[in-house]
């Protein structure tokens, strides 16, 4: 049985009936969460985006509506009329729980079959099956909510990048190839045969021709696409809340982004930030961190005890330095007894996935040391271990020896390991970083070449800029990274103006004039015309909203996301296509 609305219109929301609505005649319309029937009595949860309210069928009060709602089923669609009433056993857990709906008109506005997923939070139903059924996944409040959230964030930026004088322009989503370094979704051209658009990987190159435009200050809530592989917090397809201001450097944008997010942190989640959010250069954060977004919400910092066992006659670490690799640890301050042999082993395994070959370690007990190394090690090389690390009753050290980056990769990513371990991160500590100071440049083992870390028109630091051909490795950039809890949340930089300046940027890429101007020549010709000094950054959207909804998943912040292989269990997408539609972009398939 399937029934129209009738003249019945909506009055209230479920959600927002309180006490104070006691005896008025409302109408509400929603899904049912779940129906009791009590024999002469049937109770049915209303929900709606609002939340739930209870509806109450009595069979003293119309026989007529009552034998109608028992037909009822979970997530059929109704329509309500009625009076509220005050509850007589009421449920102070849900907001609506002192009132009740004493029926008087039922509408069944549509029927369902019973739904392959409960439409309940923390329902432990596997991602498959709700990323299937997204629209009923998406109905659970914790999914309205998240994308509520992400709702007011994008109108809280629009609102202060508008008072800011940003503008908001959109770039196209057919172009060329952008030089963010991961692999482009291609898109082929039916009316220009063998040719390819690729869909941006953000709109870098479109908000500097912006700038050489004229508008100043530009911003933009935009999809970016990005074939790369795929984590808990990267989707192929993500938002970005991207910008670009003229005549700034570093302080300039630093500064109206401390503004926004101390905005967006006060009215998304009443928390103060403290202003300046503090800096830190990139080699700070690699020494004491040993990555480029550190969580500093713990300690367990990195310490080098190179010098201190360069002659050991423990050859794994003596010869390591030998070769020019380098010996460092962390302390587990004040949990070494929380970690077993068998634990530690698994902190090996561990690190061994960032490619160290071992993790050494001394634990710090009432009895004495326990470590495996301990007896390779003098008294005194011990003494200073243990004397530079600050280790205690209660600690456990553990180190790696290996390549600077090796080392720097594991102890970086087991600190953040060994802290969630333990269990001992806060999550409602908020602790923000701004990286700057970027190397310019980075070595790419594979290509033999140095390749631009951020892209190649980020601009060199000035005190830098004369080392561009002698020690490209030590020209820093000014670029920077705002980073929230250990996620990088967004970066950027200021660019390049100066066409000379670029040039040599371009040679130290070791790319030639001709594939420079291949590549970016549209952008190059319009630096001819007078370009302002300009500079902007890029948030990952989706990652903001993770932080404000406390979501470990990124999927939980987009309404349709990709599965972790850039698939829609929705839709089905990517699909095979029709052979006429492959003729039509000239393509020819070659599965083998
Ligand atoms: P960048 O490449 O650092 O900079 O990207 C900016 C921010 O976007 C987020 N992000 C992602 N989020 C989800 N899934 C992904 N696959 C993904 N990739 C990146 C990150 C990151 O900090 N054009 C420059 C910005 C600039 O220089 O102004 C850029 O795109 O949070
Ligand atoms: P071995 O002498 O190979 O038995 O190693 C003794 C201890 O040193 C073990 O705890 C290993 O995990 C550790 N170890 C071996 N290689 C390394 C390394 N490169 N860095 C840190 N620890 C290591």
């Amino acid at each position: 049985m399937r029934e129209n609305m009738g003249n019945l219109r909506r009055t209230h929301m479920c959600g927002n009936l309180r006490i104070e609505n006691v005896d008025q005649e409302v109408t509400v319309m929603g899904w049912v969460q779940r129906e009791r029937n009590l024999g002469s009595l049937i109770f049915v949860d209303l929900r709606d985006t609002t939340g739930i309210c209870q509806i109450v069928f009595d069979s003293t009060v119309s026989q007529e509506i009552f034998e109608k709602s028992e037909k009822i089923r979970a997530e059929y669609v109704l329509a309500i009329r009625g009076k509220v009433r005050e509850r007589e056993s009421k449920n102070m857990d849900i907001p609506t729980g002192e009132i009740e709906i004493l029926a008087e008109e039922l509408r069944i506005l549509d029927e369902s079959e019973t739904p392959p997923i409960y439409i309940k939070d923390d329902d432990n139903v596997s991602e498959t099956m709700r990323l299937k059924y997204r629209y009923l996944d998406l109905r659970k409040p914790s999914m309205q909510n998240n994308l509520k959230m992400r709702h007011k964030t994008a109108k809280l930026v629009r609102d202060f990048l508008d008072e800011n004088h940003f503008v908001e322009i959109e770039t196209p989503m057919l172009t060329k190839p952008t030089p963010e370094g991961a692999r482009d979704y291609l898109v082929p051209s039916r009316v220009n045969p063998g040719r390819f658009y690729a869909l941006p990987q953000s709109p870098q190159l479109m908000k500097q021709l912006l700038m050489v435009s004229g508008m100043d200050r530009y911003y933009q809530i935009v999809k970016c696409f990005r074939d790369e592989d795929l984590r808990a917090n990267r989707q192929p397809e993500f938002t970005q809340i991207d910008m670009e201001m003229s005549f700034v450097d570093v302080d300039d944008v630093i500064e109206i982004n401390e503004k926004l997010l101390y905005r967006l942190f006060k009215e998304l989640k009443g928390a103060e930030i403290e202003l300046p959010i503090q800096r830190m250069t990139y080699k700070e954060a690699m020494e004491r961190f040993g990555v480029d977004k550190p969580d500093l919400r713990f300690g367990f910092e990195l310490v080098n005890i190179s010098d201190i066992v360069e002659h050991s006659d423990f050859k794994v670490f003596s010869g390591i330095i030998a070769n020019n690799g380098c010996v460092r640890g962390i302390n587990v301050k004040g949990h070494g007894n929380e970690f077993t042999r068998k634990d530690i082993s698994k902190l090996e395994d561990y690190v061994k996935t960032f490619g160290a070959k071992g993790l050494a370690w001394i634990k710090i007990t009432d009895d004495g040391i326990t470590s495996p190394i301990a007896k390779f090690l003098s008294q005194d090389e011990l003494d200073n271990i243990l004397n530079r690390m600050d280790g205690d009753k209660g600690d456990l050290l553990l180190f790696v020896a290996d390549r600077p980056s090796i080392v720097f990769d594991s102890l970086g990513n087991l600190r953040n390991e060994v802290a969630r371990r333990l269990n001992i991160i806060d999550k409602d500590d908020m602790k923000l970083v701004w990286i700057t100071e970027f190397p310019l440049f980075e070595y790419d083992e594979e290509e033999k070449r140095y390749v631009a870390k951020h892209h190649p028109f980020t601009h060199p630091m000035e005190e830098d800029i004369d080392l561009l051909e002698t020690e490209p490795e030590k020209v820093r950039a000014k670029a920077y990274d705002i980073v929230i809890n250990g996620d990088e949340m967004g970066g950027g930089s200021i660019r390049i103006n100066n066409p000379d300046l670029q040039q040599r940027m371009f040679k130290a890429l070791g790319f030639s004039e001709e594939e420079a101007w291949s590549k970016f020549g549209f952008l190059l010709e319009a630096f001819k015309y007078g370009t302002p000094p300009h500079g902007g950054l890029a948030y990952g959207f989706d990652r903001l909203i993770m932080l404000l909804t406390n979501s470990s998943n990124i999927r939980d912040v987009i309404a349709f996301p990709k599965t972790q292989s850039a698939t829609c269990l929705l839709t089905n997408a990517p699909a095979e296509v029709s052979k006429e539609q492959l003729k039509e972009v000239h393509i020819e398939l070659d599965l083998k």
